[in-house]
């Protein structure tokens, strides 16, 4: 139990922490925000504050905080057996169940998975296994990967590499070689003009001019999350991954889904590549497999690739001490279970989701709100500075950080990328809590409505 005060632990924070993607300077002087519990959808801060978590932490809490079945196996399989690895020939029950279960979840061609430590590790896999793939059918030179521009697939070398963050490539020398980005299908920056149709299969086409240009017999796979989460929950218009899926296909080019976000029923199935239209050839998971209560990631093999590695495959010499760490897995079990035990796959399809869509429709009516979009429990709204003619606000202006702390100050979390403000909420929320989400993402658009006008920054 903590029993320092938040000055005691925000001075120790600064002193030794180093946070992921933080400005270290900027947070010693404010003092980071620390979070002492949480349950269902709730956190509650050091001094006592509660705020609605609609992140589910970083994507994550799926079935919601406090869940005492994830806890029993996680306790359970620490007192049985708390490590053991998955190299030379062992196995542990635990890992073997959750392969079961797993391929039980996911569409039918994915019976085999392999196991990381998270979504970047899992990426990272992607692509080992992709170039190894290509080298047992005797084709070494298929080595390029294409990815997105505002994709994000983690932080490891390969994870960023494949991601199209500009920021996150210009430290340290990325992306690593062979892999290459085309233009993301964001409507709203590319294709205002067009039909959300027409602009789909416009976006698709740029991964066939990218082929062309690096020559289809080099080419390995193309990846991307079926709805850009990180990047601002960026949805595509539905024309967009069954063209892709085309376009793959033609060249024989494997097609992979980063389900990290997406997965274990955020977008109102099990996996965002139901949603979205499209049968991908690899799966990486990670986050809503074990609602984040432990770290666990992995890739779902589909039979294409699975069947070349198995059969003719000899050593991939590839893995984690952590591949199929039994305590993590008995965490996946517990919550896959509870996911199915609770139907929150429907939950989210046919009750929650439609209901925060049309809250949303409402909120798109807001004077600061450009657009409004949801897919499953995944959601933005786009802060503009002129309705009526779609502009946006200077980037200088941070309109949506401003937004965001005012979100924090009401008890809401609320993320901005640039000026989107994002949610995902835990899937267990209800009816009244969707709409006690809604009234206060409400409340916060109006006081920063205030507080753009106050500063003159509407004319
Ligand atoms: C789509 C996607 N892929 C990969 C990752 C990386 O996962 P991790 O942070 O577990 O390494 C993330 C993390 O947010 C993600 O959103």
């Amino acid at each position: 139990m903590n029993t320092r005060t938040t000055q005691e632990l925000q001075a120790a924070d600064a002193a030794h922490f180093l946070h992921p993607f933080t400005d270290h300077l900027g947070l010693a002087k404010k003092g980071a925000r620390v979070i002492t519990r949480a349950d269902n959808i709730y956190l509650w801060d050091s001094d006592g504050h509660k705020i609605l978590d609609a992140m589910s932490g970083l994507w994550c809490v799926n079935v919601g905080y406090g869940q005492q079945a994830l806890v029993d196996a996680a306790t359970r399989q620490m007192r049985q057996l708390p490590f053991y690895n998955a190299f030379f020939q062992t196995a542990t029950p635990p890992a073997i169940e959750l392969a079961e279960l797993l391929a039980s979840v996911t569409p039918p061609h994915f019976k085999r998975v392999f196991f990381s430590g998270s979504g970047s590790e899992g990426n990272d896999t992607v692509v080992r296994m992709v170039r190894r793939y290509w080298d047992l059918l005797g084709q070494p030179q298929r080595q390029v990967i294409i990815s997105r521009h505002n994709a994000y697939h983690g932080s490891t070398m390969a994870g960023a590499s494949l991601g199209g963050m500009a920021g996150m490539h210009a430290q340290g020398g990325l992306p690593i070689p062979g892999i290459v980005h085309i233009e993301q299908p964001y409507w709203w920056a590319h294709g205002r003009g067009l039909s959300k149709d027409d602009f789909g299969r416009l976006a698709a086409s740029w991964l066939e001019d990218k082929i062309q240009e690096v020559g289809a017999e080099n080419v390995a796979a193309f990846i991307g999350e079926p709805v850009q989460g990180a990047g601002g929950v960026i949805i595509p218009p539905a024309t967009y991954w069954p063209e892709i899926q085309r376009i793959c296909d033609a060249h024989g080019i494997l097609l992979v889904s980063d389900e990290v976000i997406c997965g274990f029923g955020r977008t109102g199935q099990w996996f965002g590549c139901e949603t979205l239209g499209f049968k991908p050839d690899l799966m990486t998971f990670a986050k809503g497999v074990t609602s984040g209560y432990v770290p666990l990631g992995g890739v779902m093999v589909g039979d294409r690739v699975a069947d070349v590695l198995v059969q003719q495959g000899g050593e991939f010499a590839h893995g984690y001490t952590y591949s199929g760490h039994p305590v993590a897995c008995a965490v996946g079990i517990a919550n896959i279970k509870l996911i199915q035990q609770l139907d929150l796959v429907r939950h989210v399809r046919e009750d929650v989701g439609p209901l925060l869509a049309e809250a949303y429709a409402q909120l798109s009516e807001h004077p600061l709100v450009g657009s409004a979009e949801t897919c499953g429990l995944m959601a933005a709204l786009l802060l503009v500075k002129d309705k009526a003619r779609g502009t946006a606000f200077a980037e200088d202006r941070e309109v949506g950080m401003l937004c965001r702390s005012h979100c924090f100050r009401e008890g809401l979390i609320m993320r901005a990328v640039g000026d989107r403000m994002i949610i995902a909420p835990p899937l267990v929320i209800t009816r009244a809590q969707v709409d006690e989400m809604v009234a206060l993402i409400r409340r916060c658009l109006d006081l920063t409505l205030a507080d753009v006008t106050a500063r003159g920054w509407l004319s």
